[in-house]
Parts: C-alpha cells; structure tokens; sequence
C-alpha cells in the first residue's frame, strides 16, 4: 500500500471516538519497533519527523525507510513533518514524498499565524498533501527552543472557527495544558478539557490533534534512575485523560518522549549488563523490542485504533 495522507484515517477516528498515534521518528530501529507494533494490532499509523529527525538522519534514509515499513506491513501510514516551521521546509516535505505537513505558527500572531499556514494550505491541497495547523501554545522543548510555562497559552476557542475556514487546515493541534518533554507538571496533571469540548462545539466533525501526549511510564523512568540515569520528577499524561480526548474530537495524540524513555532505558539495562559487549545490536535489539511494547500498549489501551487500519 502506498502512503496516505491523514484526511480518511481522521474521518473514521472521529466518527467511531478513537484515535491515532503519532510517533516520532529518528532512525531505523524506532521506525522498526513501532510499525512492527501496528502491523501486530492492524492499527492505521502517522509516522512523524521533526526538522531535528530530518538534519539526522537525512530525508532520503527516513523516506527509504518508511517505504520499507509499507511492504512490510502493508498498512495505511501517513508521513508527516512534525512542527514545520517555515514554508520552505514544508515545501521540502511535500516535493520529497510526504503525505502531511504541520505548520506551526503558534508563536506568531492569530493574521500571521493565518497567512503563513494558508500559503502551505496552497501548496498541500492540489497536491493532496494534508496540512495541520495550531493554535495556542504549549510549554516544553521542541527543537530545542525551550518554550516557558509563562510564554505557554492555552487555545481561544473563539479563535478557532476563523482561523479553520480562513486557512482550509485539515486538522488543529490545540494547547490545553500538556507540555512537549518528560516533565509536563509539576504537581497533579490538569488538562483543560472545558476548551476542548467548546473547541468540538465549534468545530462539529472536525479532528483535532494533541502534541505533548507522553505519559512518561514510570517503569521506563525508574529503570533509567536505576541504570545511571539521572531524570528523577519526571511526569506525564495519565492514560485516562488521554482516553477521554480520543473519545472527544481528538482524532492525532502525538507520542515521542515515552519512546525515547523506553529505548533510553533498555540501552542502559543491556550495557549495564555486559560491560563487556561493544555490539551495537545486542542493546538496539532490546531497545528496538521495549518500543514495540510500549506503542502496542498504546494502540490498544490508550488510543484504541487497534483494529482499524
Ligand atoms: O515536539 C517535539 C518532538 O518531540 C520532536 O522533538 O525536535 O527534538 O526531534 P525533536
Ligand atoms: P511528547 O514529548 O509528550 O512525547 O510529545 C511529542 C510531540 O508532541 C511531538 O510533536
Ligand atoms: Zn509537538
């Protein structure tokens, strides 16, 4: 099966109250791990790519990659450009074989915003590209501009029916109180569900998406602290919440920390283990199987698109 873009994929999600996860991607036992996982659970899938993953590990590798994932697992998966931030890059994408693009202006002004990602709507659809926009702005780390708590606002949900029809964006990454990193609160997890249900209102039969949606699994935590890491406080998403969302308009729950603690932490177990090994495989492999596990966990437990694809 070729790539898809994410516009069937986000219609039945909606319809039938479930979602699909978004995973990052940055090299080839990631990308193994995770579509091994989907194929076992016949769960449609995003696999997705920071301007970070991209100066990695270089665009050709991640889309020779991905095309090996499809006769792999023959499932419907979308490529998409995660937090594309500027036209050009998103240009990039689209010409190189992406099937979905986020352009995110969150940091600009509501017209600037609007103008910038109309101009990749523009270029996207007569290219049957889909295109994510966002609106509001989450705290945490991404391409490692550190984004604070305070420069961190949650989306107007006034704001949105305006900027949906002024751009034709396929889907809305919204701020409602989750955070990119390993450390999203710091006392009890608080999500403003009250502006998702009113950006559903405002927005009938349209998806939806949620970036920061790491639950940070404790296990994988502990495990690295107990191997020489050093991330103690970290914390995530409860698993509840994020099923309450996908039960909502929230059709795209974007996953990439839980990954890099699981693989992080099974790196650090092996070579704790045998000092004595220098062969790469032997701790990718344990890596690559803690990635399956974590991603089967969440199409079946969290986003329930197991079944699906
Ligand atoms: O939102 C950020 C993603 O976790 C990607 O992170 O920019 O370090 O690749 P990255
Ligand atoms: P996490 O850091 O919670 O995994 O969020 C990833 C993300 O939103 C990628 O866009
Ligand atoms: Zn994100």
């Amino acid at each position: 099966m070729p790539l898809v873009n994410t516009r069937e994929m986000f219609k039945k999600a909606y319809e039938e109250g479930y979602a699909i996860g978004a995973f990052n991607v940055n090299n080839m036992e990631i990308i193994q791990g995770i579509t091994e996982a989907a194929k076992n659970q016949k769960a449609p899938l995003i696999l997705q790519v920071s301007s970070g993953a991209r100066k990695y590990a270089n665009h050709t590798y991640l889309i020779k990659l991905v095309e090996a994932a499809l006769i792999e697992t023959d499932l419907p998966i979308a490529l998409h450009l995660d937090h594309g931030d500027s036209f050009e890059l998103c240009k990039a994408c689209i010409d190189g074989g992406f099937t979905s693009v986020m352009i995110d202006g969150s940091h600009l002004s509501f017209e600037d915003n609007i103008t910038l990602t109309k101009k990749v709507v523009d270029y996207a659809k007569p290219r049957n590209v889909s295109v994510e926009g966002e609106l509001g702005r989450l705290a945490g780390v991404e391409d490692e501009i550190n984004v604070n708590a305070e420069d961190a606002s949650y989306t107007k949900p006034e704001e949105v029916e305006e900027f949906v029809k002024r751009t034709g964006v396929d889907s809305l990454a919204i701020a409602i109180g989750t955070s990119h990193g390993a450390f999203k609160f710091k006392g009890e997890a608080k999500l403003r569900f009250d502006i998702l249900e009113e950006v559903g209102k405002r927005l009938p039969g349209f998806p939806i998406v949620l970036h920061g949606a790491s639950s940070v699994v404790p296990e994988y935590v502990q495990l690295i602290n107990e191997h020489g890491g050093e991330i103690a406080g970290a914390k995530g998403v409860p698993e509840e919440m994020l099923r309450r969302a996908a039960s909502m308009a929230v059709c795209k729950i974007n996953i990439d920390s839980d990954l890099r603690l699981a693989m992080t932490a099974k790196v650090r177990e092996a070579l704790e283990q045998d000092p004595k090994n220098f062969d790469p495989r032997k701790y990718l492999s344990p890596a690559r199987d803690a990635i399956k596990e974590i991603v089967e966990h969440k199409i079946v437990e969290v986003l329930g698109c197991n079944g699906k694809a």
